[in-house]
């Protein structure tokens, strides 16, 4: 006797599609079964069978183009024989197809038919993954990136400079390699470092990958602070002139970028036209927090700048610093993106128009942000969205800093503290941000991403009661246990 359905689709999906009709029956999911996908979506001919794990040549699947979907937005029927995607465009397909593959992991491959119209709530739905602390490998950016467009994740916003080391190539810069991307490991007395940079061919191939996945790729190089890196490889970059360490610790340093240096400028200027080349999406984030102004204070150069442009104040200075960058990313064909620290000292000099605002040391920079007409993601470490946080308050439990809870992440609100509707209408989203401090491998990376990057796709997808999120928590082990991700399993609060 054929067995009958016991659990409803609408059980097993994580994010929660915005409208789905559970019906009778199922669709059993094997590799024999075949795919049919519209030729105007023509990169997912080629990715939709290999993320399923099926081939073309039928149509037990079929992927249709259809006008009238919203941003991202598609339909999928389920239905005994026959499973139907229709989108506008290739990103809802592609987002329709993530959706198909979830449940063959929660359904164990074995579908409950049903009915789902889908779009998402927020359209910058993200995540930072430092690779300056730990130089995270190309295959294993890959991981991540595949099982964040698996939960409709759509920014991978890489980190590829700080302090500890700087991963990017820039032709004519030779010490960046030589120098900034190495660090001396002070926990051995033997002198070994440890750190190299990613190469073009492997960024190119990692931002390939986010695309075929219809993810945008945002590169950060820090500035004008969390620079001890380029500071080493480059001293006349400093306000003092060196010398400089790679640092080896955590925290911040007094060692900046001389603004009073045209050199700099120079280097900034060159930097951003070859990122910009480099990575084919629209953003370039520009770092901006946590830069102290004590060398600025007694920099003869700096000094001489503030005079000159007028600047009373070296926070104003900073501000001044923004606006280049911003102008310097703008002539390269992008748009700026800075943390929150870029809305201070901009009393005289303002804040570049279109420049969007990361808000991380809680809500109040991004509800200031928007209420002064600029575009917001919400991070707050306040709120869930750091993930180099403790899961729990427990010293046997890894992470650092603070705690983010996976309830806090299933209660957070992007918009809370957001009052008038237009400023609401300026916060794109969120992301979760993982500083990798107190990382040494991909596997503790993991265990602090997962499940709550997935709590979090939920609330930037379609936000759910966070008692129901949470109550669909095992659904999110069980993905990682076919996907081999070592996911923390503990205590939710
Ligand atoms: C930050 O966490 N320093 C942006
Ligand atoms: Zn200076």
């Amino acid at each position: 006797m054929a067995k009958t359905n016991t659990v409803k689709a609408s059980e097993l999906l994580f994010p929660t599609p915005r409208t789905i009709l559970d019906k009778e029956g199922f669709f059993r999911f094997h590799d024999g079964i075949t795919i049919a996908v519209d030729p105007s979506f023509t990169s997912l001919i080629e990715t939709a069978p290999a993320l399923l794990q099926i081939q073309q040549g039928g149509e037990d699947i079929l992927v249709k183009q259809q006008d009238g979907f919203p941003s991202e937005g598609y339909s999928l029927t389920i239905g005994k024989k026959q499973i139907v995607i229709k989108a506008s465009d290739e990103v809802g397909a592609f987002r329709g197809i993530s959706t198909l593959r979830n449940l063959t992991y929660t359904s164990d491959h074995r579908l409950p038919c049903c009915a789902i119209e889908d779009s998402p709530s927020f359209a910058w739905r993200g995540f930072m993954i430092d690779c300056s602390r730990h130089y995270f490998s190309p295959a294993f950016l890959k991981k991540l990136i595949d099982v964040a467009s698996l939960y409709h994740l759509n920014r991978f916003h890489w980190h590829l400079s700080d302090d500890q080391g700087w991963r990017i190539p820039l032709d004519g810069w030779p010490q960046l390699e030589k120098v900034a991307s190495k660090r001396t490991l002070l926990q051995y007395t033997d002198g070994r470092t440890y750190g190299r940079l990613y190469t073009k061919e492997e960024i190119l191939e990692v931002q390939a990958y986010a695309h075929a996945r219809h993810m945008i790729v945002v590169p950060e190089i820090e500035t004008p602070g969390h620079v001890s890196s380029l500071l080493a490889a480059y001293p006349h970059f400093g306000c003092s002139g060196g010398p400089y360490e790679v640092q080896d610790r955590w925290g911040i340093f007094d060692e900046v970028l001389c603004a009073g240096n045209n050199q700099v400028l120079e280097f900034l200027e060159d930097a951003i036209t070859q990122i910009a080349a480099l990575f084919s999406d629209p953003y370039i984030h520009i770092g901006g927090d946590e830069c102290p102004h004590t060398a600025w204070e007694s920099c003869p150069k700096c000094q001489k700048r503030m005079q000159e442009e007028g600047l009373s104040k070296e926070k104003e200075l900073q501000s001044w610093m923004t606006s280049k960058i911003c102008a310097m990313v703008n002539k390269a064909g992008k748009r700026p993106i800075g943390w929150d620290e870029v809305l201070e000292g901009t009393e005289s000099l303002g804040l570049p128009e279109d420049l969007i605002v990361m808000s991380w040391r809680g809500v109040a920079g991004g509800i200031e942000a928007s209420e002064r007409g600029h575009e917001v993601i919400m991070c707050p470490n306040t709120d869930g969205c750091y993930f180099d946080y403790q899961h729990t308050d427990d010293e046997e439990e890894m992470g650092n800093l603070g705690v983010s809870s996976i309830t806090q992440v299933a209660q957070f609100d992007p918009l809370a503290g957001l009052k008038g509707e237009t400023d609401r209408a300026r916060v794109l989203g969120s992301q979760g941000n993982l500083w990798s401090e107190k990382i040494t491998n991909g596997r503790q990376a993991e265990y602090m991403l997962f499940p709550r990057l997935m709590v979090l796709a939920e609330r930037l997808w379609n936000p759910q009661e966070p008692e129901k999120t949470l109550d669909r928590i095992p659904l999110l082990y069980k993905v990682c246990d076919a996907l081999s991700i070592h996911c923390y399993r503990g205590p939710l609060a």
